[in-house]
C-alpha cells in the first residue's frame, strides 16, 4: 500500500522553493498566456433561453475546508432562489430513507443537521462529514470485480430546503455521476463531439494526498489540489485530467529499498517541481474506472514535463519514449487515434474508438507519434488572485473560444510567493478553491459558459457542482443543435498540432 512518512514528505517538498519561482517564471510562460483570438460572440438575443418561471437551485458539495478539530469533509449546502418567489428560511440535512414518504413539515424528518438561512442565494457548511465510500457498489475494489449499472447514485444522506412555515420546497443529495456521458447520448444526446461538450476538469489533477500523508503540513497547503484521487474523480464525473510528469532515472530515499512499493517508479506526478506520486497508479485508476465504466471518454492532458524530460522540443532523451511505453502498457487499446474521424466523432460513436485521448504537451514527440499522440489541449490560464479577476479573465476567453477546438478554462486561483511566504498560516490552495468554486458553479450554469465552454478545470472538484452544470448544459446543447440543426455553426476543429492556423481559419470563416 502507498505509505509515506513526514521525511519523505519533506523530502518530496524540498523543491518547494524553485516551485515558487517556477510559478513566477510561468506567469509569463507563452503557451498558458496565449490570448486567444476574438470573433464576436453570437447576439444573445439569439439565444433567448426558454422562459422557465423559477431557475432555483440547490446542490450539496464537499467543503475543501480544513482546520484544527474541524471535521474533514463537511457537507455543504448550495442553493440560489434570486429568480423565484419562494424563499427557503431553513436547509436541514436528513437520512436518505425520510425521502420515502416525502414530508410535510421539518419535524417529519429525520434530520441530522438544521440551519436558518440568509439571503435567496448562498452556501452553508453542515456539520456532517461525508463518508469517503462512494455510494453504488463505485468503490474501486467493488467496481474492479463487479460493474454498477446505474449512471448515478446518492450518498447516504439529503438535504432539504423548507420555508418559513417548515414546509418543503426542494430537496436534493450528492450525487456521483460515473456514466454521465453514455447517460447522455442514450438519452438522445448523441450529437456532440468532445469540442461541443461542455467537461468537467480538474487542474493539477495528481496532487492529491496518498495514504498516510500528513495533510496538513504548512508546505502541502500550496501542493495539493485535490481530495479524491485519480479513480474517485472520475467516478464523480470529471472527464479532463491535468498531468504534469517528472522523470526520475534513479531511485531515492526510500524507494531505493527493494520492497518499497515506490521502487523502481521512474514517472511521477509532479506538481512543478515537487513530485506527488507514481505516475502508474494514476494510469491504473483510469483504466480501471474505463473498464466499469463503458461508454465515458477520458482527455488525459501531458500537459508539462518540468523535471528530467530535457530541454522542451529536444529530442535526445529517452524519456518520452518511455513514457510512452508506460502509458501504451497501461492504456493500450483504449487510446483514440488521432484521426479526423475521430475529432469529428460524436462521444457515442467515438467510445466504440476508444476511451482515452492522450494530450501531449511536447510538440516534437506529439509529431513523432501523432498516431497515438493529439495536441496539446490549450489551457487558458489567467494567473489571477481574485475571485473578480479570474472571473473576468474567463468570461473574457469563453466569447473568444466558443466552438473553436478543446480548449480548457483553468478556473482556479494562483498564488503568488508572497501569499505563500508570508500567509502560511491563514491561506492555502484549500481557501482559494473555496472562494472561487461556488461562483464558477453559477457561471457554469448560465450564459456563454452554458452554451459554450469546453473544458472548466478547478482545485477540489467535489467542492463545486461542475459534473452537474456540464450535465445540464450538455443536454441544453444537445437539444439546441438538434433543434437548429447547425451542423455548420456546430464546427468541430480538427486540430493535428497546427492550431494557430485552424484558429485563424476559424474566425475568417462566416458562422452561418
Ligand atoms: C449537527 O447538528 C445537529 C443540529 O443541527 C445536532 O443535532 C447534531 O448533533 C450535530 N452533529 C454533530 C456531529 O455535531
Ligand atoms: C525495506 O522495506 C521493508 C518493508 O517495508 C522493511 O521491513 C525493511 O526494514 C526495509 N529495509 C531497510 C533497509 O530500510
Ligand atoms: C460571486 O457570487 C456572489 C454570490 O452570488 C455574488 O454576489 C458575486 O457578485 C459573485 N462574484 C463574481 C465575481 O461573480
Amino acid at each position: 500500500m502507498a505509505r509515506s512518512t513526514a521525511t519523505s514528505w519533506s523530502r518530496r517538498t524540498q523543491g518547494l522553493f524553485c516551485l515558487l519561482v517556477l510559478q513566477q517564471v510561468m506567469a509569463a510562460s507563452p503557451r498558458e498566456r496565449q490570448e486567444a483570438p476574438r470573433p464576436e460572440p453570437p447576439a444573445a438575443s439569439e439565444e433567448s433561453a426558454e422562459a422557465d418561471p423559477c431557475r432555483a437551485l440547490l446542490y450539496v458539495s464537499v467543503s475543501p475546508l480544513r482546520g484544527r478539530g474541524r471535521p474533514e469533509r463537511l457537507a455543504e449546502v448550495n442553493w440560489d432562489f434570486r429568480d423565484c418567489d419562494v424563499r427557503p428560511a431553513r436547509a436541514v440535512l436528513f437520512d436518505h430513507d425520510a425521502l420515502n414518504v416525502p414530508p410535510k413539515t421539518a419535524d417529519k424528518l429525520a434530520i441530522r443537521w438544521s440551519d436558518s438561512l440568509a439571503g435567496a442565494a448562498g452556501r452553508l457548511v453542515t456539520n456532517y462529514s461525508v463518508p469517503r465510500q462512494l455510494p453504488g457498489g463505485w468503490d474501486r475494489d467493488s467496481a474492479a470485480s463487479a460493474t454498477p449499472e446505474e449512471p448515478e447514485y446518492c450518498f447516504d444522506f439529503r438535504v432539504a430546503l423548507l420555508d418559513e412555515h417548515g414546509a418543503l420546497i426542494s430537496s436534493e443529495c450528492l450525487r456521483i455521476r460515473p456514466r454521465w456521458m453514455r447517460q447522455l447520448f442514450e438519452s438522445g444526446g448523441d450529437n456532440l463531439a468532445l469540442p461541443e461538450l461542455m467537461l468537467p476538469g480538474t487542474h493539477n489533477s495528481g496532487s492529491f494526498p496518498r495514504e498516510g500523508d500528513d495533510k496538513d503540513s504548512h508546505l502541502v497547503r500550496y501542493l495539493l489540489t485535490q481530495d479524491l484521487n485519480t479513480y474517485e474523480q472520475l467516478v464523480w464525473g470529471v472527464r479532463y485530467l491535468d498531468l504534469r510528469v517528472g522523470h526520475y532515472p534513479q531511485d531515492m530515499g526510500d524507494q531505493q529499498n527493494e520492497s518499497h512499493p515506490d521502487h523502481g517508479e521512474r514517472f511521477w506526478v509532479n506538481h512543478d517541481l515537487v513530485r506527488v506520486q507514481p505516475l502508474r497508479r494514476v494510469l491504473h485508476d483510469v483504466r480501471i474506472f474505463l473498464d466499469a465504466a463503458v461508454g465515458e471518454v477520458v482527455i488525459l492532458d501531458f500537459h508539462r514535463f518540468p523535471v528530467g524530460f530535457g530541454a522542451e522540443d529536444m529530442e535526445d532523451t529517452e524519456a518520452h519514449g518511455e513514457l510512452l511505453a508506460l502509458i501504451r502498457e497501461v492504456l493500450g487499446e483504449r487510446l483514440i487515434p488521432n484521426e479526423r474521424a475521430s475529432a469529428l466523432a460524436s462521444i457515442k460513436d467515438l467510445h466504440k474508438r476508444g476511451s482515452v485521448l492522450v494530450a501531449y504537451g511536447d510538440r516534437g514527440w506529439q509529431q513523432r507519434e501523432r498516431a497515438v499522440l493529439w495536441a496539446a489541449v490549450p489551457q487558458l490560464w489567467g494567473n489571477q488572485q481574485s475571485l473578480e479577476g479570474l472571473v473576468e479573465y474567463l468570461d473574457r476567453q469563453v466569447r473568444a473560444m466558443y466552438r473553436v477546438e478543446l480548449h480548457a478554462l483553468m478556473a482556479e486561483l494562483t498564488p503568488t510567493v508572497f501569499d505563500i511566504l508570508l500567509n502560511l498560516e491563514r491561506s492555502s490552495l484549500r481557501l482559494m478553491a473555496d472562494q472561487v468554486n461556488w461562483n464558477i458553479t453559477a457561471h457554469a450554469r448560465a450564459g456563454y459558459w452554458f452554451k459554450f465552454a469546453n473544458i472548466v478545470a478547478v482545485d477540489f472538484v467535489e467542492g463545486s457542482d461542475l459534473v452537474g452544470a456540464a450535465v445540464e448544459a450538455n443536454r441544453w446543447r444537445s437539444e439546441h443543435k438538434r433543434r437548429h440543426n447547425e451542423a455548420s455553426r456546430f464546427s468541430v476543429r480538427y486540430c493535428d498540432g497546427s492550431c494557430e492556423q485552424t484558429q485563424s481559419e476559424f474566425i475568417k470563416r462566416p458562422r452561418r
